[in-house]
Formats: structure tokens, sequence, C-alpha cells
């Protein structure tokens, strides 16, 4: 089947998968397909593999990311998520927070094709230690997996602009592994609403994502 643009800025499907633009032809990040289609390269974007897509086949239709889009990205991991937003907010920056050595070593690797990736080695629990490097964002988007996520995000909320828009991936057994997930999803969503922030989207990330779900929020 051919390949289209989607109703999200920067996205492609080919009727079943969502594929990003491949910003380093020829090179898969985590071992996704590359499509060739009327000279363009396409990486297929695995919703097993990335909330952020999950979030779009859940049914998810916040999307403020572009071609210009700044993103604070906490949790970069091996760089999965962060490598298809780099593919999306091409003349953008995304600007990934790592606290994993090894981790942040995939992470740094896939930066150095991709100009608009600024890796930093760094604990999202501590905005002030790479405040210095960053400038405040237009999109915000966490995924830690860990306690206190909540409580991370909201501290990091100086560093999105106003008028921004928070992602937080909530896994609900980093919190507690008895709880039940919903009930921390709606203790998550308490505590961003007595940060101030407005909340557009609670969604479950079911069946790709399992006890994991997505509070999408806007600062005034
Ligand atoms: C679920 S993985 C991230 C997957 C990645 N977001 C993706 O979609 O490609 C969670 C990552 O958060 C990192 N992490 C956990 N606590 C952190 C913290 N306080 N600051 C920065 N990174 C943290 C872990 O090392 C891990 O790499």
């Amino acid at each position: 089947m051919q390949i289209r643009p989607t109703e999200w800025q920067g996205v492609y499907s080919d009727g079943s998968w969502l594929l990003t633009r491949n910003l380093n032809p020829g090179v898969s990040v985590y071992g996704e397909s590359l499509h060739l289609e009327g000279g363009v390269e396409y990486r297929r974007w695995d919703v097993n593999r990335s909330k952020l897509a999950a979030y779009l086949k859940c049914g998810g239709r916040v999307w403020p990311y572009d071609d210009a889009t700044s993103v604070l990205y906490l949790g970069g991991g091996n760089g999965t998520t962060v490598s298809h937003l780099s593919d999306i907010c091409r003349q953008g920056t995304i600007t990934a927070i790592e606290i994993s050595p090894r981790a942040f070593r995939d992470l740094l690797k896939v930066s150095e094709a991709r100009p608009n990736v600024l890796p930093i080695l760094g604990d999202a629990a501590k905005p002030e230690m790479y405040g210095n490097r960053t400038s405040p964002a237009s999109v915000l988007y966490q995924d830690i997996a860990q306690r206190d996520q909540a409580a991370i995000f909201r501290r990091n909320l100086g560093w999105l602009r106003p008028g921004g828009t928070g992602f937080l991936m909530i896994k609900a057994r980093s919190e507690d592994v008895a709880a039940n997930p919903v009930e921390v999803y709606e203790a998550a969503k308490r505590e961003l609403m007595a940060a101030g922030v407005r909340i557009l989207d609670r969604r479950v990330l079911a069946p790709y994502q399992t006890d994991h779900a997505v509070l999408v929020v806007k600062k005034p």
C-alpha cells in the first residue's frame, strides 16, 4: 500500500503502520524497517516500542509537533522515540535527558548523525543541573519509568514555555506494583492540576503498552 501523510504533521502511514521520514537515510535505529517510496526513505514507527506512537494508535489527537518544534525529552533511553521526533521536528531541537550511562551511549550515537538531537547525561529529578544547557521548550515529554513521575514532571514545568504542551507517560508499576493503575493515573492527574496546568487528554496505552497511560497537558 502507498505511504501517505496522516493528520499528524510529520507522520505517515501505509494503511496499518505509522512511519516517519528518515532524517538519516540508510540507517535504522532500533531494527525498524526502512521503506523507499518516490525517492524518499521512511522508517516504520513501532507502537510496541514507542509510547508516542501508541498514543496515536489509541486515538490520541493532541499533536503539537511540527517541523520547528523544540522538545525537552526526559528519559531519552536508547533513542527510539527521540529518533522519530528527530524525523518529525527536522528544523527543531530534541534535548534528551538520560540518567543511565549505558542508554546514554546509544543516545549519543543516535545524535551523531542527527544535528537536531542534543543528548545530556543527567537526572530529570534535578532540572537545575541541566537548566543552563537548555531553554524553555514548546513541548515537555517525559517517559522515565521511576517513582514520583508526576512530581518530576512538575519540577520540569519551568522549562516549558507558556502555552506549551506536556506529555507525561506514566508507568503505573513504577509508582507502586500493588496499586490499581487507574488510581495511579488519577493521582498523577490531580498532582498536575494542582500545579496549574490544564488536562487536554488522559489515555490508557493498552494493548500496546501494558499498565501505561499518558496525560497530555497545556501550560497556561
Ligand atoms: C522507558 S525508558 C525510555 C524509553 C524512551 N523514552 C523511548 O520511548 O524510546 C525509561 C528511561 O528513563 C531513564 N530514566 C529513569 N529515571 C531517570 C531520571 N531521573 N532522569 C533521566 N532519565 C531517567 C531510564 O534510564 C530509561 O532509559
